[in-house]
C-alpha cells in the first residue's frame, strides 16, 4: 500500500457554552445525573455544519502547512447536512478552494473514522492530498425539551489533512462494519428529531466497539499495551471505561474532550485528535487505535501509526489536476 501521513489538524466549536447548569434551569436533571452518568458537563451549540468545517479545516490546513487548491480530495463526515441537495462539501469545497473530488459520507458517530479509511483507500488509489473533516450540529435535530437526548448531544468539527508520502502506510488495519437490524434503535426522521433509546445504544456500543477494537488490534498484530493513544467516539464516559477496561487500556491513554464538547457525532473522534496533538500527546511512530460507533448501527475502528520517519509527501500531478 502507498504510504501516508497525516499533516495538518484542526478543530472548531461554536462560541455558546451550554452548561449542566443551563439545563437543569428548565428541565427535570441535574448536573450530578448528567456528570455521572455521562461525564458531559458542558457543550456548544451554534454555527453551521457546513462553517464548522471549513474551520476545522482551515486550521489542519495551516498546521500542514497547505493551501485549499493543494487538496484534491475531501471527504466530509456529517449526519447533520446543510441541506439535503447539494452536499455540504460542496460548500466547504468551494470556500476552501480546493480542486478534485468532495462528497458527503453518512455513518453516523462512526464517521470520523469511516472518513479516515475512505481518504487513505484514495490516497492509495492515486489522489494526492486530503481533507477529512468531521462536523456536527447535532443541537438542530434535538429536541431541546427531551431531557433523555438534549444533554448528550453538542456542535463541532475536527479535520485532518492526510498526505500520500513516499513512507510508510498510515493506517495498519482498519475495520468498517454496520449492523442494519438496529436502525430503529437510533434514528431522526426527516424534519423530525433524534429518537433513542439509550440503554440499548449503550449495550450495543460497547459490544461493537470492543469486538471492531480486537480486531483491528489482531489484523495489525499490535497488543493494547501497544497503543499510545486511545481515540474512541465520545458518547458516554461509561462507554469509553467499558470499552477500555476491556481491552486493557488505562484511562491515562484516552483522547477525551466528551466533558466540554458533548457528543458532537462525526466530529468527535477528530476533535479529541486535535487536542490530543495540540496537547503534544502524540510523537512520531507512535500507535493511535480509533474506535467509533454510531447511528445504523455502524463501527469503525483503525491503528494509526502516527508522523513516521520523515518523508517527501508526492507532488502535484494527483488525479484532480486532470480536470
Ligand atoms: O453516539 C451514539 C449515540 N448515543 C449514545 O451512545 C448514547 C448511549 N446511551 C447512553 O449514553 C445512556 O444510555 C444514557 C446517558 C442515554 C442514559 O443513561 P443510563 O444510565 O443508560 O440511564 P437509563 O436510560 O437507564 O435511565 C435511567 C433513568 C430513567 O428514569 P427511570 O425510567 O429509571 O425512572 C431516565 O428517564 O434516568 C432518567 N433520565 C434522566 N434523569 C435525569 C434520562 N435522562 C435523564 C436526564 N436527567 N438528563
Amino acid at each position: 500500500m502507498r504510504g501516508a501521513q497525516i499533516t495538518g489538524w484542526g478543530l472548531s466549536l461554536p462560541d455558546t457554552v451550554v452548561t449542566n447548569a443551563d439545563f437543569e434551569a428548565r428541565l427535570d436533571t441535574s448536573d450530578k445525573w448528567i456528570v455521572e452518568r455521562t461525564g458531559i458537563k458542558e457543550r456548544r451549540h451554534g454555527g453551521t455544519t457546513s462553517g464548522l468545517a471549513v474551520e476545522s479545516a482551515r486550521r489542519a490546513l495551516e498546521r500542514a502547512g497547505r493551501r485549499g487548491q493543494e487538496i484534491d480530495l475531501l471527504v466530509l463526515a456529517t449526519t447533520s447536512p446543510d441541506q439535503t441537495v447539494p452536499a455540504t462539501s460542496s460548500w466547504v469545497h468551494h470556500q476552501l478552494g480546493c480542486r478534485g473530488a468532495a462528497f458527503d459520507l453518512n455513518a453516523a458517530c462512526a464517521g470520523f473514522v469511516y472518513g479516515l479509511v475512505t481518504a487513505v483507500a484514495l490516497l492509495d488509489a492515486g489522489h494526492e492530498r486530503a481533507l477529512v473533516i468531521g462536523s456536527d450540529t447535532l443541537s438542530q435535530i434535538t429536541d431541546q425539551n427531551d431531557r433523555n437526548t438534549a444533554v448528550l448531544f453538542g456542535d463541532g468539527s475536527g479535520a485532518v489533512v492526510v498526505e500520500a508520502t513516499e513512507g510508510e502506510p498510515l493506517i495498519l488495519a482498519h475495520d468498517l462494519g454496520l449492523d442494519g437490524s438496529l436502525t430503529r434503535i437510533l434514528y431522526c426522521d426527516r424534519g423530525g428529531f433524534i429518537v433513542m433509546e439509550g440503554r440499548e445504544v449503550f449495550r450495543k456500543a460497547v459490544r461493537a466497539t470492543v469486538e471492531s477494537a480486537e480486531r483491528v488490534l489482531k489484523q495489525a498484530d499490535v497488543t493494547a499495551e501497544e497503543i499510545t493513544l486511545f481515540i474512541p467516539h465520545q458518547a458516554n464516559i461509561r462507554i469509553i471505561d467499558a470499552v477500555g477496561q476491556r481491552l486493557g487500556i488505562d484511562p491515562a491513554r484516552y483522547a477525551i474532550c466528551l466533558d466540554h464538547t458533548g457528543n458532537t457525532s462525526a466530529a468527535s473522534c477528530g476533535i479529541a485528535l486535535s487536542e490530543a496533538a495540540d496537547a503534544g500527546r502524540l510523537k512520531d511512530g507512535d500507535l493511535v487505535l480509533f474506535s467509533g460507533f454510531g447511528a445504523g448501527m455502524t463501527w469503525a475502528s483503525a491503528v494509526v501509526r502516527w508522523g513516521g520517519a520523515p518523508v517527501a509527501t508526492i507532488g502535484a500531478g494527483g488525479p484532480g489536476e486532470r480536470e
